[in-house]
């Protein structure tokens, strides 16, 4: 049983509350993320280009993102788990998205699914099968190409209105939560103002209920590209590179490993050791005259 869920972040919208939800995609980070008190971890399937290497979101699978969050949950026992469905896992039919949220929870262990796009009838069968579901409107990076790029949406009057709508719509169909990401603060102010569930912003301003980053875009690991909505409050990647180096200068100069990092043998066992090799030496040198 997760230590938080999602009355308690409809509580925290109410009572006025902000919180974070930063993205994890192992073990180690995830344990790290729930000592420091984050009330909610999404494995993102910005897995694909933060930590696989993909070019885009569109290419991680299920199994991958299965991998990813089972071993989150491992690392965060007690976090509110978020697994992303990825590209191709809801699209196809309501039915399947079903079967695949399920095995986030079965396989991932994750306490919800998040899904690009006012995908209203598939979130509603979704959440009727008894998982929650985090919305996330906006900037979908699953579907940048056809909405022309990773840019700001939502900025004029009419497609601000159909994001207000889409929220909405998401909220009846029974999303616990919903993302914003990439519209404009005042757009994000209207939606966060009319729901009653917690909005999380990315690119979305201050007046969401919750931001959401990436992680390694707060700590400094860049995947090349970094959005103006990000702030790195550490260098992580300078980090490893100078230890790096320092290990590198360290065994070409001889000083790793030091005394401290070797395991040595009793005095009385090597040089016994020393007699049964020179023994069995000369045996050796006897046998070959
Ligand atoms: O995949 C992801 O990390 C996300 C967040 C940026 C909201 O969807």
């Amino acid at each position: 049983m997760t230590a938080t869920g999602i009355r308690d972040f409809a509580r925290w919208k109410r009572e006025g509350r902000r919180f974070v939800c930063l993205t994890a995609y192992d073990a180690p980070t995830a344990r790290i993320l729930e000592g420091a008190g984050v009330p909610m971890i999404l494995v993102g399937d910005s897995v694909a280009n933060v930590v696989l290497g993909y070019p885009s979101t569109v290419s991680v699978t299920m199994d991958e993102m299965l991998h990813h969050t089972a071993a989150v949950r491992r690392g965060a026992p007690k976090s509110f788990v978020i697994g992303d469905m990825p590209f191709g896992s809801y699209q196809i039919s309501s039915e399947e998205a079903v079967r695949n949220a399920a095995r986030f929870l079965r396989e991932g262990q994750a306490d919800a699914v998040k899904i690009e796009g006012a995908r209203i009838t598939t979130i509603e069968r979704i959440v009727a099968a008894g998982i929650p579901t985090m919305g996330h409107l906006g900037l979908t990076p699953q579907n940048a190409t056809q909405l022309g790029g990773l840019r700001v949406q939502a900025a004029d009057a009419t497609s601000a209105r159909r994001l207000l709508d889409d929220a909405l719509a998401l909220e009846r169909a029974g999303a616990f939560s919903i993302v914003l990401e990439c519209v404009p603060e005042e757009v994000a102010a209207i939606v966060t103002e009319r729901l009653s569930v917690p909005t999380i912003g990315i690119g979305a301003g201050r007046r969401c209920d919750a931001q959401v980053l990436v992680l390694h875009d707060l700590i400094g690991i860049s995947s090349g590209f970094s959005p103006k909505f990000v702030r790195a409050y550490t260098d992580v990647e300078d980090r490893i590179a100078g230890a790096v180096r320092a290990f590198q200068e360290d065994v070409e100069s001889g000083d790793f490993p030091g005394e401290k990092e070797i395991f040595g043998m009793p005095s009385e066992e090597l040089g016994t050791l020393r007699r049964l090799l020179e023994e069995r030496e000369s045996e050796d040198k006897g046998g070959a005259s």
